[in-house]
């Protein structure tokens, strides 16, 4: 009687601790980019958007799919912790119009902007961590909009025109940028010290553009925390073992989708080694490997040769 009651007594245990375990896994997966999608009421003051609060203080707003050309008067005398317009035709960001705002998060994506002002996020120097402006229309980097942005540590300038990145393009941000996102543009070129000082940079996504060559000098200034580099999707002919020996905390390096045609290019000088845990190299044109093919790697756990024309593995004699 006593062993089966506890026999009952250990199952109920079991099922609550399995169910809790359950709830603390989607809690824990609740990331800022699924609260952004989480459905909030529409917003008192305008019920074209969503808002996750109601009083002078709204939350999280979000307007997706209806007309803004300039960004909602409400948020202008309002708290607001997250904003994302979605297509919904924008075109500017008024100067000083969220400086009371206190916003954390900007993302402002599938509209029309060409440019930002350089005051459009004045009063937020030490409020917002992350920016993005995804499917936009902007040319330039707008360094200068966010160069006092002393928290900043997300930026995501992905899927515009930008086609130059410039020396001081990220000056400001070198102590507090994290992730910078630059995939998908039209970027051919990089100025040599473009990445200068961004001493906590972790990842760098230069995907999707134009690069054809990386300057031995990139990174020669050191990037001590860098640990992912993704180019895949550009026109790299050989692997920038020069460039990329110098970052020391690199990890993960995709160069998948170029048109890399060997592992060991005929113009590499390169004097350090990669320890890598990723190597992508898929989709490139590498017909053969050669004895020497790893010989700029001290380790590398897992590297990715799919798509590519290989017919010979050849060994040393
Ligand atoms: C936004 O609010 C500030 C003060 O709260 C005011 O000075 C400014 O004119 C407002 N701007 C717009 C565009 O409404
Ligand atoms: C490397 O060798 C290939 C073929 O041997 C040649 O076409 C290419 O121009 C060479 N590249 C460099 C940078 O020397
Ligand atoms: C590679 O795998 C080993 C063994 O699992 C691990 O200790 C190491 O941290 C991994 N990465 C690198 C870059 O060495």
């Amino acid at each position: 009687m006593g062993l089966e009651w506890f026999f009952r007594f250990g199952y109920a245990i079991l099922i609550v601790t399995i169910m809790f375990m359950i709830w603390a896994s989607i809690a824990r997966a609740t990331t800022n980019r699924e609260i952004e999608h989480m459905n909030y009421p529409p917003c008192t003051l305008n019920p074209l958007c969503t808002c996750s609060k109601s009083s002078t203080d709204l939350g999280i707003v979000h307007c997706k799919n209806v007309p803004f050309p300039a960004l909602p008067k409400m948020v202008n005398h309002s708290k607001v912790f997250m904003l994302h317009m979605e297509n919904t035709g924008l075109r500017d960001i008024e100067p000083y119009f969220l400086q009371s705002t206190g916003l954390y998060r900007l993302k402002i994506s599938h509209n029309f902007m060409t440019e930002v002002w350089d005051d459009a996020f004045a009063g937020l120097e030490r409020s917002l961590w992350e920016l993005h402006l995804p499917h936009n229309e902007l040319i330039d980097i707008p360094s200068k909009s966010f160069r006092h942005l002393e928290k900043l540590r997300h930026l995501d300038l992905s899927w515009n025109r930008i086609t130059q990145i410039h020396h001081d393009s990220f000056r400001g941000l070198e102590d507090s940028l994290q992730t910078l996102i630059l995939k998908e543009n039209r970027i051919t070129m990089l100025e040599s010290h473009s990445f200068a000082g961004l001493l906590i940079l972790e990842t760098l996504d230069l995907s999707g553009n134009n690069l054809w060559e990386l300057d031995a000098s990139i990174f020669r200034d050191g990037m001590p925390r860098l640990s992912k580099l993704l180019l895949t999707d550009n026109i790299l002919q050989e692997i920038p073992y020069e460039a990329v020996t110098q970052l020391k905390a690199l990890r993960t390096l995709d160069l998948s989708h170029n048109i890399i045609y060997d592992m060991v290019g005929n113009d590499s000088r390169s004097s350090g080694k990669l320890n890598l845990d990723n190597f992508h190299i898929e989709y490139n044109h590498i017909k053969q490997l050669r004895p020497n093919a790893f010989q700029y790697f001290d380790v590398v756990n897992r590297t990715f040769l799919d798509g590519n024309p290989i017919h010979t593995l050849k060994h040393k004699r």
